[in-house]
């Protein structure tokens, strides 16, 4: 790392990219508060606010009351919580309600909530009336640290996940931290599977940082805001070299072709499996793999699991409450996967924690094998570790 170090509230991280698209990370306690002034200072005369139900009950009032000291206007669409939302349906009833609101290319879509929130109103405020400026105000770990950044935006498709969207950058990211305390446990330990990705993609000295400091991310300390600033950081730096993933902005989607496909197979069900779960048992699964193939150290593909475990994450296909189905229907859905290049499955796979790599073109037998063993594994404790009765 790119230790993480204490700053004074709120930390800022730039992403700078250029032509005047370039915008500020704001990272502390409290940013709702003060959300309006900041958003007036953009320009424009009115904000409409896309949310889910559960943070509209939440934060709603409190962002729309910033607004209106701010002097800007604002309405409210809100949508169902979860993944379910990030779908042809919910794109057309955030599209209308923008539409009613009369939002016009002045204006600000505001988007407040998780990752759901952010893609879905992202990808509205990307093509209403061809590109309405937008802000993100993420308010899982999982938004703060990944989603609201970089402009990826976009809804499911029922043959696959994130496969209609577009690359629209906000205009400003106000990551308020103290709304994770609002946060459900089972959400928090599915932003940790991203911020744990930083350290097992590049950064080996974060992911030592991340084992030593976890609790402190979870229970609200300072590790809060400077692991939320040590990802925003590595993911600007990425995104700000490569912004339309011609190349390495793939690494950042490690864990994410197994964790997709088990997204679609459980049919983007939240109650069943949420996108960090997905992305943990896919991390998991990529470091195995990796050391199946001979890649990394069998020692690295079982530290990376021991913490996401220790850490209250899935990390075995055996987890998916009501199955995934076999190897068959796992390599068929990472088929849809947007990596995939003449039908050959591109998979981030490592060398060793802090060592990814893109590795294009691999050999489907041994995929398959791979998937059918891990389907197979016998996960019941060696009789060693069985309690004596
Ligand atoms: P989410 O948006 O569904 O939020 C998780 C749950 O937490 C929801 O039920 C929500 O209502 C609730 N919630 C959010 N903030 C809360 C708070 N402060 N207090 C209480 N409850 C709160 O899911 P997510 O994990 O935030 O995001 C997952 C989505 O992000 C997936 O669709 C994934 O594909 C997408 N994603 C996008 C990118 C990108 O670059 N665009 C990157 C990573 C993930
Ligand atoms: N989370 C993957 C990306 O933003 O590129």
């Amino acid at each position: 790392m790119t230790e993480p170090s204490t700053h004074p509230v709120p930390l800022t991280v730039h992403v700078p990219l250029d032509a005047g698209r370039d915008y500020d990370i704001l990272i502390g306690r409290g940013l709702i508060e003060t959300a309006g002034a900041r958003m007036a200072a953009l320009g424009g005369r009115r904000a409409a606010i896309v949310t889910d139900e559960t943070v509209a009950a939440l934060y709603g009032a409190r962002l729309q009351d910033s607004l209106e000291r701010a002097g800007l206007g604002s309405g409210v669409i809100t949508v169902a919580p979860g993944e379910s939302s990030k779908s042809y349906a919910g794109y057309a009833q955030v599209c209308d309600g923008l539409l009613a609101l009369r939002v016009e290319r002045g204006d600000l879509v505001v988007a407040l909530g998780g990752g759901v929130v952010g893609d879905l109103a992202g990808f509205a405020a990307a093509t209403l009336r061809r590109g309405v400026r937008f802000v993100q105000v993420p308010t899982s770990l999982l938004a703060q640290v990944d989603s609201s950044v970089g402009g990826k935006t976009g809804i499911n498709a029922p043959l696959g996940k994130n496969l209609i969207g577009a690359f629209h950058q906000p205009r400003l990211v106000l990551a308020d931290t103290a709304t994770l305390d609002t946060l459900s446990e089972r959400e928090m330990r599915a932003g940790y599977a991203e911020v744990a990705k930083y350290g097992l993609i590049a950064d080996a000295a974060f992911f030592d940082w991340c084992e030593a400091n976890w609790r402190g991310i979870f229970s609200g300390g300072p590790e809060r805001e400077e692991a939320v600033a040590a990802c925003c950081r590595a993911k600007a730096a990425v995104v700000t070299r490569d912004e339309r993933e011609d190349g390495e902005r793939a690494l950042l989607n490690l864990g994410h072709t197994f964790g997709h496909a088990l997204e679609r197979l459980t049919g983007y069900d939240s109650a069943r499996l949420v996108h960090g779960e997905g992305v943990a048992i896919g991390t998991a699964l990529a470091f195995r793999f990796s050391a199946r193939l001979g890649l990394c150290p069998g020692q690295d593909a079982g530290r990376v699991a021991n913490h996401l475990a220790l850490a209250g994450l899935p990390t075995r296909l055996q987890a998916v409450p009501g199955g995934c189905g076999d190897a068959d229907a796992l390599l068929d859905a990472m088929a849809q996967d947007k990596k995939v290049r003449d039908g050959a499955l591109t998979f981030i796979l490592a060398r060793g924690i802090g060592q990814s790599f893109i590795a294009p073109g691999n050999d489907r037998s041994e995929e398959r094998a791979f998937l059918e063993g891990e389907l197979d594994a016998d996960l019941r404790p060696s009789p060693r570790h069985r309690p004596s009765l």
